[in-house]
């Protein structure tokens, strides 16, 4: 093998060079325009390239593409084209019609796709999704779902963060929305509200979603990078050691039959009874395990020798995307205003 590179050697491509090291799969190179990512490759012992096409040269088996999310399908087309196995960060593109392109693209060629969601290889999740798809919270009503966390100005240094493109609802919510997804099924429509009023950036600080589902359920969604709190994923699922932990939940689901609360794994249950002068119980979910980051490049080193599909392929990601600009536009138009009396 002769490895996978690392194209954007930033705040993830690091932590893509560090899992990948992890678990002992082959680093090709780091590819990168930035001069200082040499330093980065040489501590990974690794060539570094300033782009894309230069890299692509040199074979590597896959490329994980972690540069800014306006450059990912131009990224994703080049490495489609050289027929290598590209795993594409979220969002997978900012606009549908490039993830589209994308997709087609790696279908037409027979080249893997894959969307970075790597919240789907946490244990807990996939231990809820096997609750719910086996019926233990009966008919499900509703969920709510919460990434409320502090973004520290120091991150908005960097131009493109600040900038259309980005964004808490595009770089955030993404996950939340693949989340919801994987875990409860198609969305059918959004409705949204959005504000910028504490940084005044371009983009949103805050967001307020409201979501139903082809099933017929009703979902909350609260969004903002601008809140001192304990209610993200970020913070509570123990996914990435770079968040200080939580002991928080940050999605709800509710059945007729029982609730679950993630990432704790807490699911609620009344037995069958049905009557709510009864006492409810509490028993956990598998938690733990593997780091979801580390299992996410297994399983593309797997796709990659054609042992494993996808757990998140790119049409995964594409749906997840056309959700999510649902609610990005959502946001942006679908306000009512209540009139002055
Ligand atoms: N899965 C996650 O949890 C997670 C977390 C953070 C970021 N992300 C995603 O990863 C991507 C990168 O985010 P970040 O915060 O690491 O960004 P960043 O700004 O920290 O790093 C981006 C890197 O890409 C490099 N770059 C720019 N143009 C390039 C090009 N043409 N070819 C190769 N490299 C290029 C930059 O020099 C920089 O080093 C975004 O799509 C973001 O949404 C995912």
């Amino acid at each position: 093998m002769n490895g996978i590179a690392v194209a954007g050697a930033g705040l993830i491509g690091k932590r893509h060079l560090a899992s990948l090291r992890t678990a002992a799969i082959p680093i090709h190179s780091v590819i990168d325009p930035d001069p200082a990512s040499a330093a980065i490759a040489a501590e990974f012992g690794v060539p570094r390239y300033p782009n894309l096409a230069d890299g692509l040269d040199a074979k590597p088996d896959g490329v994980v593409i972690a540069t800014p999310n306006v450059l990912h399908m131009e990224g994703a087309t080049a490495c489609i084209a050289a027929r290598v196995p590209v795993l594409v960060e979220k969002p997978i593109t900012t606009e549908l019609a490039d993830a589209i392109r994308i997709i087609e693209a790696g279908e037409a060629a027979n080249v893997p796709v894959l969307t970075g969601q790597h919240r789907r290889h946490l244990p807990v999740v996939r231990a809820a999704k096997e609750r719910i798809d086996t019926g233990a919270l009966g008919t499900l009503v509703a969920a709510h779902a919460m990434f409320w966390i502090s973004k520290p100005d120091d991150y908005f240094k960097t131009p493109w963060r600040r900038s259309k493109g980005a964004g808490p609802i595009l770089m955030n919510a993404i996950h939340d929305l693949d989340l919801l997804r994987y875990l409860l099924g198609e969305v059918e429509s959004v409705r949204a509200v959005q504000t910028n009023r504490i940084r005044n950036h371009e983009i949103e600080d805050a967001c307020a979603a409201l979501i139903t589902f082809e099933s017929g359920l009703i979902c909350t969604l609260q969004i903002s990078d601008a809140v001192v709190s304990p209610w993200s994923f970020e913070l509570t699922g123990h996914d990435n050691p770079a968040y200080p932990p939580t002991d928080q939940n940050a999605l709800f689901i509710g059945g007729t039959h029982g609730s679950l609360a993630l990432p704790r794994g807490e699911e609620w249950s009344d037995g069958g009874k049905r009557d709510w002068w009864q006492p409810i119980s509490r028993k956990t979910l598998l938690r733990g395990g593997d780091d979801p980051l580390v299992a996410q490049l297994e399983n593309f080193a797997a796709v990659i020798r054609g042992e494993e599909a996808p757990v998140c392929s790119g049409r995964e990601g594409m749906k997840s995307l056309a959700a999510l600009i649902a609610l990005r536009d959502a946001a942006q138009n679908g306000k009512t205003e209540v009139p002055e009396v």
